[in-house]
This record gives structure tokens, sequence and C-alpha cells, in this order.
């Protein structure tokens, strides 16, 4: 590849799957709030999130969550949560983007809700993978006032057994991300390769 050219893109998704963190309300309910910023090292996953949403406010009085990953055929009962936030009032900012209140989001994308095994926000049933986590840290990074970098500890990992293999790995040809790629979804294409720890 060459000729490249220098741009100024307003965002950089550029291509991580969509998660959909369930937070605990302060009457007990549970948010929903779609993600892409996250990556995960060993048990650790760390997610960047706006400090206008729910989904931050839950957080700070709740510190725990589950990382529910949609498969990509999810990708039209996601899109309906995206112009909704559980905050109200709907701040300012988020109203000149076009979101609108919204508490029940599972029955307003079409999930279910299902009880999770150690902390309180419930999973999403229809995801594959559901990861409880607990917050380790919220930091406040000093050169933007309109995001914050949270630490998680992955505490109970849940598959669905249609993506297992015998062995109970996840088989990462049955497993198929939703993939946010400049605000556009995808699926995976087709497998390249392995590296030499895969595991199948
Ligand atoms: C596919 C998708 C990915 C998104 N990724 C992020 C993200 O990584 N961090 C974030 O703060 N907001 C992200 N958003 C925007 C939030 O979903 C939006 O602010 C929403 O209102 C949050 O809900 P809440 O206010 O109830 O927490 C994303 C939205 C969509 C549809």
């Amino acid at each position: 590849m060459s000729d490249h050219m220098q741009i100024k893109p307003k965002i950089l998704y550029y291509g991580t799957p969509v998660l959909l963190l369930s937070t605990l309300n302060e009457d007990g309910s549970t948010n929903i709030s779609p993600l892409s910023s996250s990556w995960a090292l060993g048990p650790y996953i760390i997610l960047g999130l706006g400090i206008g949403g729910k989904a931050f406010e839950n957080l700070n009085r709740n510190p725990e969550c589950v990382i529910n990953l949609p498969a990509q055929h999810l990708w039209e009962q996601v899109e309906k949560l995206a112009p909704l936030t559980g905050k109200h009032p709907v701040p300012e900012m988020k109203q000149r983007m076009g979101f609108r209140y919204c508490k029940a989001k599972f029955s307003e994308a079409g999930f279910t809700p299902q009880r999770s095994a150690v902390v309180r926000p419930e999973r999403i049933w229809e995801c594959p993978l559901q990861i409880e986590a607990r917050v380790k840290a919220i930091r406040v990074p000093s050169y933007s006032g309109e995001i914050v970098i949270v630490e998680t500890e992955s505490i109970c990992v849940h598959a669905s057994k249609e993506i297992l293999t015998s062995e109970g790995y996840i088989d990462p040809t049955k497993w198929k991300p939703l993939i946010y790629n400049f605000r556009h979804y995808f699926g995976l294409g087709l497998p390249m390769g392995k590296t030499f720890r895969a595991e199948v």
C-alpha cells in the first residue's frame, strides 16, 4: 500500500467488537449501554466510557457489570438501543445528538433478562458470551473531560453451548462477534490462520 493521505476523521472506530454493558440502576433494575471501546488482557477488560451516560453514573454507585457480547445476527436489536439513554433528564449534549430516555431497554430491544451468578446487573440471554465483572478502577484522564477509562476484572464467564467445542473451549469458527466498523455493523470474514498458542 502506498499513496497515503493525511486525513482528519471525526471518529476512529476502526473495527472492534460491540458489547452490551449491563449496569445497575438506582432502583435495582438493569440498564444496557452499547459500547465498542474495549480490550482484554488476561482477566482484565478495559472499557472507554463517556461521562454523560447512565453507565458511568451506575458504575460509580455500584462497581459491577456484565459485559454481554452479541453475535453478528443481533445487530438490529443492538441498533434499537443506539438512540437511547438511561439518563433522566437526557443531558443537553445527548439531546442535541437525538438521544431519548428509556429505562426498559430489555423490552425496547427485544432482549431477555437473565439473572447473573455473582453480580446484581442482569445478563442478556440472547448474547452467546456474557462476562460478569467487577470494576477495579475508574480513571479520569487529565487530557479529556468527556471520557473515563474503566478497568474491570472478569469474575464469571458464561458461554452458550452453541459456540463451544466438546472440550469446553470457545470455538472461533462458531463464535461470530458483531464488529463496529466506522459506525457500520459487520460480521467476521473467512478465517485466515491461527497463532501458535491457539487452543482449538
Ligand atoms: C455500536 C455502538 C458503540 C458505542 N460505543 C461506545 C463506547 O465505546 N463508549 C461510550 O461511552 N459510548 C458508546 N456508544 C454510545 C452509547 O451507547 C450511548 O452514549 C448510550 O446513550 C449509552 O447509554 P446510557 O446513557 O444508558 O449508558 C456506542 C453506541 C453504539 C450504538
